[in-house]
Formats: C-alpha cells, structure tokens, sequence
C-alpha cells in the first residue's frame, strides 16, 4: 500500500513549521521535523566541541546520537533538548553541519523511517526534491526575506529574548544563501511543487489551502 507524503520545503521563518504540524494533526498523519536533526547533530558537536565544518567529525558524531521524538518534545540521548535546539546560535550550526554530503547520506534512512501508516507531513529543505521525492503532494512554502525576519523578531520579542531586526535579517539573508548554494540537496523548488506565497496568507489560510490541494490529489 502506497503511504500518502505531503512534503512542505521552504526557507527559515516561512511559517512551514507551524503550517506542516497543523496539516499533519488535521490529517491524523506522522509529522517529521527534519530541521530538529540537523539542529540536534549541530548540538551534540558543540556539547563534544567538534567543529562544524569538520564533516567527518560531525557525521561520525550523529551516528552516535539516540533521538527519539515523543509528545512534540525531542530527546538526545534521553535529555529533552527541545529549547535548547531552537536558539539562534544552534540554528546557524545546523545550516553548517547541513551542507555535509556525508551528514545528509547518515540521516536519509532515520527521516524516511517517519513514513507510517496513515500517513506523514515531512517539513524541510530537502523532502520534495530528495527524502521523499516522489511524494504525491509537495509544497513549497515561502515568504520574502523581510517578512520573515519580521516575524522571527516579533517571535523572539514575544519569548522576552533580545532582538535585533537588522541582525535577523542579515542571519536569515546568509541562512539562505548557504542553504540554497550548497552543492549537496541545496534548499530548492521540486519541479512539481506547488508554490505557497505566505506574506500575505495567515497560517490557517495556507493549511487551507494544503488541505485542498491534498482532497484535489486524493480524489482526481
Ligand atoms: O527548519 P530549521 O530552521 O529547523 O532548519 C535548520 C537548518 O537545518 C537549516 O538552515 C538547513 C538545515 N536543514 C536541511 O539542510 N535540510 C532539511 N531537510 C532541514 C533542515
């Protein structure tokens, strides 16, 4: 039986997150948080203090790592490091560790793993052009650079942690780049995604929407 994915890509702060978690509990699916493994992979090398960019080091690290989701919190090693995985800093480390080639291949088999019965919402970079390529729904969710930095800001003002908007939007303008220019899954478009535009779209307007597409492929 052919397990229904809805793959949701798109860039930092487009809202996939939030959008990807309501579709999958609308829908009674698994959902998959793929950004959490590369922040996880990022904060065991730093906890081990092995650098980043060292790309054997950091695939021989996650390797190691025991993650287990359960009741939307995310464990390493048995310690909940849900918080602790979605600073700033642990985000910029995983955008780094994600360019690793040698990283992508260790964590391919653990996110296709997610893909049970009655079926799952994979959110990411990669899951419509790579994990789940040939997913019968995929998305790609995005928003300009600035409305995304302003809503990053209004997130971190709304948590009582500093902000700088200007700081937000350079990390979010560099974020971007590495993710789209690096040579192994690069953040891109899959030729047969729908594009979702959310800066003037509220989060349940575009689970609307997902939602629809998703009725549309299941019954043409
Ligand atoms: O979605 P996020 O902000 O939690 O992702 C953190 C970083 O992880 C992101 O900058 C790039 C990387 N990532 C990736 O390369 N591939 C994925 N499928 C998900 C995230």
């Amino acid at each position: 039986m052919n397990i229904p994915v809805i793959t949701i890509d798109g860039p930092s702060a487009s809202g996939k997150g939030t959008v990807a978690q309501l579709v999958a509990a609308k829908l009674g699916f698994h959902y998959l948080d793929s950004g959490a493994l590369y922040r996880i992979v990022a904060l065991a090398a730093q906890q081990r203090n092995i650098a980043w960019s060292d790309a054997l080091a950091v695939t021989a690290c996650a390797k190691t790592l025991d993650i287990q989701f359960s009741n939307d919190r995310v464990f390493l090693n048995d310690i909940d490091v849900s918080d602790g995985i979605r600073t700033e800093a642990i985000g910029k480390g995983a955008s780094q560790v994600a360019v690793h080639a040698s990283l992508r291949a260790a964590l391919l088999d653990l996110q296709r793993s997610f893909l049970k019965a009655p079926g799952l919402v994979g959110d990411g970079r990669d899951m419509g052009t790579v994990i789940f390529a040939d997913a019968p729904l995929k998305i790609f969710l995005t928003a300009s650079t600035e409305t995304r930095a302003q809503r990053r800001y209004q997130q971190l003002l709304g948590k009582n942690q500093p902000a700088n908007f200007e700081e937000i939007l350079q990390d979010l303008t560099e974020r971007d780049a590495r993710d789209k220019g690096r040579a192994s899954a690069p953040l891109a478009m899959a030729e047969d995604a729908i594009l979702l535009e959310t800066d003037n779209l509220t989060i349940s307007a575009a689970v609307d929407a997902i939602l629809q597409h998703f009725h549309h492929k299941i019954y043409e």
